[in-house]
């Protein structure tokens, strides 16, 4: 994964790179990549290619809770930043247990 740049001094350029490339350059897609492809490809969760502007739970052939499907709600900056703190909290019934409890990494990851 990556371009074997360093991470650390990784510039998001929102221009000519996605997001969610972008964060996968971060590195933090580490994080998250056990479970979630950012290709069309479900894993254990749903792929998260166009995540964002996205209602959740509306991945065709992913597995989802029921919490998630019924939920109403719709990925953006706020929904993500929410549901990334504290999954179950949010979201009680949710099988996503992975958190990300520092702020910055949300950012990086929402921004
Ligand atoms: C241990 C496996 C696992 C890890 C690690 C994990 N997830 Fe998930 N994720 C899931 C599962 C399972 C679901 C489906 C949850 C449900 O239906 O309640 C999910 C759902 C989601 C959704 C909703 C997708 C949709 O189509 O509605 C988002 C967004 C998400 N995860 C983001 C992330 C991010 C960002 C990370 C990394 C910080 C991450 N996940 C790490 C298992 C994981």
């Amino acid at each position: 994964m990556g371009s074997g740049g360093n991470a650390a001094d990784f510039v998001c350029d929102r221009t000519s790179l996605g997001r969610w490339r972008c964060w996968q350059e971060k590195t933090l897609f580490t994080r998250c990549s056990p479970c979630h492809s950012v290709t069309e490809q479900n894993k254990v969760g749903p792929h998260l290619s166009g995540v964002f502007g996205r209602p959740a739970g509306t991945v065709a052939g992913a597995s989802y809770s029921k919490a998630m499907t019924a939920s109403g709600m719709t990925w953006n900056e706020q929904t993500l930043d929410a549901f990334l703190t504290e999954p179950t909290r949010v979201l009680p019934g949710t099988t996503m247990s992975a958190r990300l409890p520092n702020p910055q990494d949300r950012a990086d990851v929402v921004a």
